[in-house]
């Protein structure tokens, strides 16, 4: 089974494929368009042209796919899901990289979400034998897509079994220079969503795009 991106051409989704690729991982990214997937397979290869990435649409993503990322923006992210309510295949793992933000006169503001965080919106509206991991909310994209930038940081991964978060850090853990964290149940993408708010912050009064988190002591 392929590893899958749904909303693959945005600067999350490309940043992702770009680097499971040069990891050799083989990629299908997604769109509802299947010329927009194209042309986005077709700027990441302008970097490196033996790229295994293949350009899909979105619906092939979900058919063809045992793991998917799913890069849309939060707000389209319940439809995106809901509209595949009838072809989720028990097994796949999802793995949300959505954030609930808004901005609020230039300020980077979170949507509040009844169930909590992002991750667990969207686990409430897949099967049961769907697994949810969140991952990737506190690396920005634009880094992501530097392939000249080794990531050096690490990254957060929750989910709701240890089944899934030791899938999505398998997958990701294929990126050089980037240690996964096990940060346990999915209710620690409450936390893990804001601090992408703080990092924005950050980034934005040091007058930085490449911002990123390291724990130390572990
Ligand atoms: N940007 C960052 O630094 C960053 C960091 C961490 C997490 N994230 C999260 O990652 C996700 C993607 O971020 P992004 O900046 O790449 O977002 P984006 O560019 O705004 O959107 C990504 C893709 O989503 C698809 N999309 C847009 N509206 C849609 C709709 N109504 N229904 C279905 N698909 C739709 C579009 O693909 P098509 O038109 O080709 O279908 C678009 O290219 C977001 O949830 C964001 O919060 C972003």
């Amino acid at each position: 089974m392929h590893i899958g991106i749904i909303g693959g051409t945005g600067p999350e989704g490309r940043g992702l494929a770009a680097r499971l690729a040069s990891a050799g991982l083989e990629i299908l990214l997604g769109s509802r368009d299947a010329g927009r997937a194209r042309d986005a397979v077709e700027r990441i290869r302008s970097a490196d042209a033996h790229l295994p990435i293949q350009a899909a649409t979105n619906d092939s993503v979900v058919e063809s796919s045992g793991m998917i990322f799913l890069a849309v923006p939060f707000t389209h992210a319940a439809g995106a899901v809901e509209s595949y309510r009838h072809r989720w295949r028990p097994g796949t793992v999802i793995v949300d990289l959505t954030v609930p933000l808004t901005f609020v006169q230039g300020v980077p503001t979170y949507v509040d979400v009844s169930e909590g965080s992002a991750a667990e919106h969207l686990r409430a509206r897949l099967p049961p034998g769907v697994r949810v991991a969140a991952a990737l909310k506190t690396i920005p994209a634009w880094v992501l897509e530097r392939l000249d930038i080794p990531l050096d940081c690490d990254e957060f991964v929750c989910g709701d079994s240890p089944e899934a978060r030791a899938a999505a850090t398998e997958v990701l853990g294929r990126i050089p220079a980037l240690r996964l964290l096990d940060a346990g149940g999915l209710e620690s993408a409450r936390a893990l969503e804001r601090m992408t708010l703080l990092l924005i912050g950050i980034n934005k009064r040091y007058r930085v795009r490449t911002g990123r988190f390291r724990v130390v002591g572990v």
